[in-house]
């Protein structure tokens, strides 16, 4: 075994673990490997992004030492970001969106980021919008970076030059396709990059939460069903990105909250893995998508982040059934209850001796 040393956390990010699921296909004969990305240092695919963000606008002259990054971030952009910021010693100032979760809010201001929270369903055109307020803050802050994730090239060539890479070599080159989930669109766009590249057959097939205009966009090439709101966080979107290269898809899959919340569940108590809920929407994505395969294949899931930044909802059944996302009634998929050791001793008919 050799076990190396690392110089510093930026050398950490990437190289995630790919792992064959065993239990939540049921019967699918197709093997499905999840490639787990919140063993990057910071939590989640988002390090390689902060790094690539930061490294480019050094590059180009963007960013100044004692700069500024400026981003709207439903969370992880702004985790990785500010992982690498703290460590490069730039200031940070995040525009998040009410929905985003406590923890996620918390995590950020731990980092030393300043967080400004937008209202959600207001149009992206709109000036309370949290890209507009984020153009505002970026335009009126003194040596400032707006890392814009949505449409900044860095942001899909990283995947195209590490987790591409990465699942290529992972899979010895035998992949039959690729499920994940589009937000800025960059993930699944650099891989599908590096996959045309190799003339590789690997289908790059997106999840989609139902609510999201992605889906028409791709099909209809127009939205047909527009945007709803929806509880599945970082992924599907309400405009179209210039990271969301539709013409290196092969497929979209649709994916309710529902699914996705039940099937988030199902891989932290069979499979062990605490994943957040797009990890689930992009695993249902991945069943629905294999249903249709007439032969045996390798499906590679790519599961975003982890999660522990979810306890207050996914991993909540309160919130799960004020959400109605799971039935109060049968709550079999439900964790069992915290009691004082008093009622577990009476239970059991146990007595304090
Ligand atoms: C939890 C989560 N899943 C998936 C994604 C989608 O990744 P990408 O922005 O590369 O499309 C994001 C993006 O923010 C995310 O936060």
């Amino acid at each position: 075994m050799s076990l190396k040393t690392a110089q510093n956390l930026l050398e950490l990010i990437g190289q995630t673990p790919l792992v064959r699921l065993n239990k939540v296909m049921d019967q699918s004969p197709h093997e499905f490997y999840a490639k787990i990305e919140y063993f990057n240092p910071g939590g989640s695919v988002k390090d390689r992004l902060g790094l690539a963000l930061i490294e480019g606008a050094e590059k180009r002259g963007e960013l100044k030492p004692g700069g500024t990054i400026v981003e709207a971030t439903s969370g992880n952009t702004g985790l990785g970001l500010a992982f690498v910021s703290a460590l490069k010693g730039y200031k940070c100032i995040f525009i998040m969106p009410d929905k985003i979760s406590e923890e996620k809010r918390a995590i950020l201001r731990a980092y030393g980021a300043q967080v400004v929270i937008t209202p959600s369903g207001v149009e992206p055109e709109d000036p309370r919008s949290y890209l507009s307020v984020s153009r505002k803050i970026a335009e009126n802050t003194p040596n400032s970076f707006y890392a814009n994730q949505y449409h900044n090239p860095d942001n899909a060539k990283i995947h195209a030059i590490t987790t591409g890479p990465e699942i290529w070599e992972q899979m010895k080159g035998d992949v039959d396709a690729i499920v994940g989930g589009a937000g800025t669109g960059g993930t699944l766009s650099g891989i599908g990059m590096f996959m045309k590249e190799k003339k590789s057959k690997t289908q790059i097939i997106c999840a989609d939460p139902i609510g999201s205009i992605l889906y028409d966009l791709y099909y209809h090439k127009k939205v047909i069903d527009p945007p709803k709101p929806y509880k599945v966080e970082g992924v599907g979107e309400d405009m179209l990105p210039d990271n969301v290269h539709l013409d290196l898809m092969h497929g979209f899959v649709q994916v309710t909250d529902q699914e996705a919340f039940s099937m988030t569940r199902r891989l932290i108590s069979e499979e062990a893995l605490c994943v957040g809920p797009s990890s689930g929407m992009i695993m249902v994505g991945a069943l629905k998508y294999a249903q249709k395969l007439t032969k045996p294949s390798k499906i590679v899931v790519i599961f975003p982040d982890n999660g522990r930044a979810y306890l207050s909802k996914v991993f909540n059944d309160q919130w799960m059934v004020e959400n109605g996302l799971l039935d109060a009634a049968k709550i079999k998929n439900s964790f069992a209850k915290v009691v004082n050791a008093e009622d577990f001793y009476q239970q059991k008919n146990w007595k304090f001796e």
